[in-house]
C-alpha cells in the first residue's frame, strides 16, 4: 500500500494524499498549497527565484531550489518558505527588515529567492566578507543589477541568533508514495528495488533529473530516491583514502574534500551554486556520465575508484574504466554506484584542477582540468591529468602525462592533440578548447615553478 509523504511546512505538519510524488516543490507551493511568494523564473535551477530553504536536523539550514526538487523527496523534511518568515508576532523577520532597509527589493520578482537565501546564510553563522557572500548569493540572479544593496543586506544580517529548527514527521523504514516514487532506508532494500524495477530511475538529489519535471514537463514514470540509505550517505576517511557515499550531498561531502585537496576550494564553490551544493552529489555527477561534470576530470586524476553494488555482490571499478561512451558507462542494469574512493595526497605530491566557464558562477565548464603530481627535487616523476569538455566522456590525458614525464611541459601541451579530438559547440570550438587545455597546462609548470603560488587556485 501507498505511503502518503510527510514533512514539515513553515513549522506545521504536511500530509499529502492523492498528490504525485514526482510534481515539483515549487508547482505545489504555488498551484495547491496557495503559497505565491516562491516564484518561478527560469524553473531550471539556475535563477534563485525559486529559492526555500531545508532545515536539517543538525541545526544546518541549506537554500534549494524549489522547482527542480521532487514532492517525494520532501518527506521527513523540514522546509520554509518566505511566508514562514515573519516572526511570532507577525512583524517582519530581521532578514526582511533588513533588505528592505537597505533598499534591496527592487523587481520584486526575485526578491523572496534573495530573502530565503539571505536567511539560510545569517542562520549559518557565516563570516560577513564579501567572498562568503557571493557565494551564498551565487545562486540568484537579478537582472536589473540591484547586488550592491542585497550584498549590504547580507553584511547586517550574518550572524543572526540561531533560531531552533522544527522537528520533521519521523519515517521509520522503507516507504513507496503513489505507486512508483521508492525511498528504501537500507542497502539490501534499494538492491532488491533495483533489481525489480529496472525501469526506475535512480534519483539522488534531482538536480539533473528534476529538470525532466520542471523544464521538460515529462516528470519520471518510476524512481528509487537514494538519499535516506545509509550506506550510500556515509562519508569515511582513514590515513590513506577518503571515501564519499555517492548520495552524499556536496555540501556534506566539501568539508572532508577541501582539507585533503585545498585546492577544491575555489573549484567546487564554482560547482552550480549552494542551492544545487545542498542537494546535488557526486554519484549523481557520475551516474549522469556528462562530458562535462565537473567530478568526474578531478577524480579521474585523484585515481578515484567506485564501489558498483547489486544483489549479486560489489565490485570495485577503477573511474578510468567506468565512462565507455558519450553518456554510455559500465554500471550494468541492476547496479548502483555505493561510494567513490580516492587516495589522500602523500607527502611530495601536490594537487590542482581549472574549471573555464563562460560566466563565473553557476556554469557548466568549457573545459576542466585536474592534476595530481608527485615533484622531486624540482622533477616531476609522476603525473595524472583529467579533462572534462574534451572528449565523448571525461578522460584520462594518458599522451598528455607520457610526454610531460618524459620531455617536459612543452612536449607534454603538443602532444594535446593525440589524447582528445573536442568537439565545436556553443561553448567553444575545438581549436579554442585544445588551446585553452594547453594554456592550463603552461599554467600549471608556472605553479609548480612559484611554489608560493601552488597553494592559489584562481579563478578562470
Ligand atoms: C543550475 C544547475 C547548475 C549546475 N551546475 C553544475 C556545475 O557547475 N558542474 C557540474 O558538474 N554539474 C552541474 N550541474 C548538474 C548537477 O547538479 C550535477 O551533475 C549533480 O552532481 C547531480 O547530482 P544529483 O544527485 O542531483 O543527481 P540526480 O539528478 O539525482 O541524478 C543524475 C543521474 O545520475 C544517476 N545516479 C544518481 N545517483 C546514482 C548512483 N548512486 N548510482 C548510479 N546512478 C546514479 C541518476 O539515475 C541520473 O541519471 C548543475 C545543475 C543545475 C540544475
Ligand atoms: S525558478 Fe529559477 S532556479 Fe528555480
Ligand atoms: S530584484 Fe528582480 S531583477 Fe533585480
Amino acid at each position: 500500500m501507498a505511503d502518503n509523504i510527510r514533512f514539515t511546512l513553515n513549522d506545521g505538519p504536511v500530509e499529502l494524499v492523492g498528490v504525485s510524488p514526482m510534481t515539483t516543490l515549487l508547482d505545489w507551493l504555488r498551484e495547491q498549497r496557495g503559497l505565491k511568494g516562491t516564484k518561478e523564473g527560469c524553473a531550471e535551477g539556475d535563477c534563485g527565484a525559486c529559492t526555500v530553504v531545508l532545515e536539517r536536523s543538525d541545526g544546518r539550514r541549506d537554500a534549494m531550489n524549489a522547482c527542480i526538487a521532487l514532492l517525494g523527496q520532501l518527506d521527513g523534511q523540514s522546509v520554509r518558505t518566505v511566508e514562514g518568515l515573519r516572526e511570532p508576532d507577525g512583524a517582519a523577520h530581521p532578514v526582511q527588515v533588513a533588505m528592505a532597509e537597505s533598499d534591496a527589493t527592487q523587481c520584486g520578482f526575485c526578491t523572496p529567492g534573495f530573502v530565503m537565501s539571505a536567511y539560510a546564510f545569517a542562520a549559518g553563522a557565516e563570516k560577513a566578507d564579501l567572498e562568503t557572500i557571493h557565494d551564498a548569493l551565487a545562486g540568484n540572479l537579478c537582472r536589473c543589477t540591484g547586488y550592491r544593496p542585497i550584498v549590504e543586506a547580507m553584511t547586517k544580517v550574518a550572524g543572526l541568533p540561531a533560531e531552533p529548527v522544527p522537528a520533521p514527521p519521523a519515517r521509520v523504514g522503507s516507504a513507496v508514495f503513489g505507486d512508483s516514487f521508492f525511498a528504501p532506508r537500507s542497502l539490501a532494500e534499494l538492491l532488491k528495488l533495483r533489481t525489480a524495477h529496472p525501469e526506475a530511475l535512480l534519483l539522488a538529489g534531482a538536480t539533473d533529473l528534476g529538470l525532466l519535471a520542471s523544464r521538460s514537463r515529462k516528470p519520471p514514470e518510476a524512481v528509487i530516491h537514494l538519499a535516506h540509505v545509509p550506506e550510500l550517505t556515509a562519508i569515511t576517511e582513514d590515513k590513506e583514502q577518503i571515501t564519499i557515499g555517492a548520495a552524499a550531498t556536496y555540501a556534506a561531502a566539501l568539508p572532508t574534500l577541501i582539507a585533503a585537496y585545498p585546492a577544491l576550494k575555489t573549484y567546487l564553490a564554482r560547482l552550480g551554486s549552494r542551492q544545487i551544493r545542498s542537494l546535488g552529489t557526486i554519484g549523481g555527477n557520475i551516474g549522469t556520465a556528462s562530458p562535462i561534470g565537473d567530478m568526474p576530470p578531478v577524480l579521474l586524476a585523484l585515481e578515484a575508484s567506485l564501489r558498483l553494488v547489486s544483489t549479486r555482490g560489489s565490485r570495485d571499478l577503477p573511474l578510468d574504466e567506468f565512462f565507455l561512451g558519450y553518456r554510455k558507462t559500465a554500471l550494468a542494469p541492476d547496479e548502483v554506484i555505493q561510494s567513490i574512493s580516492m587516495p589522500k595526497l602523500w607527502p611530495g605530491e601536490v594537487f590542482f584542477c581549472d574549471k573555464v566557464s563562460k560566466r563565473r558562477d553557476q556554469d557548466i565548464s568549457t573545459v576542466a582540468g585536474a592534476y595530481r603530481l608527485r615533484i622531486k627535487n624540482g622533477k616531476v616523476e609522476d603525473v595524472r591529468i583529467g579533462f572534462g569538455g574534451m572528449a565523448a566522456t571525461p578522460k584520462r590525458a594518458r599522451h598528455v602525462e607520457a610526454a610531460l614525464l618524459k620531455e617536459g611541459f612543452a612536449a607534454a601541451a603538443a602532444a594535446m592533440p593525440k589524447d582528445f579530438k573536442p568537439i565545436d559547440d556553443w561553448r567553444g570550438s575545438a581549436a579554442y578548447r585544445l588551446q585553452v587545455a594547453a594554456n592550463l597546462l603552461r599554467r600549471l609548470e608556472l605553479r609548480i615553478a612559484e611554489p608560493g603560488r601552488a597553494v592559489e587556485v584562481e579563478a578562470l
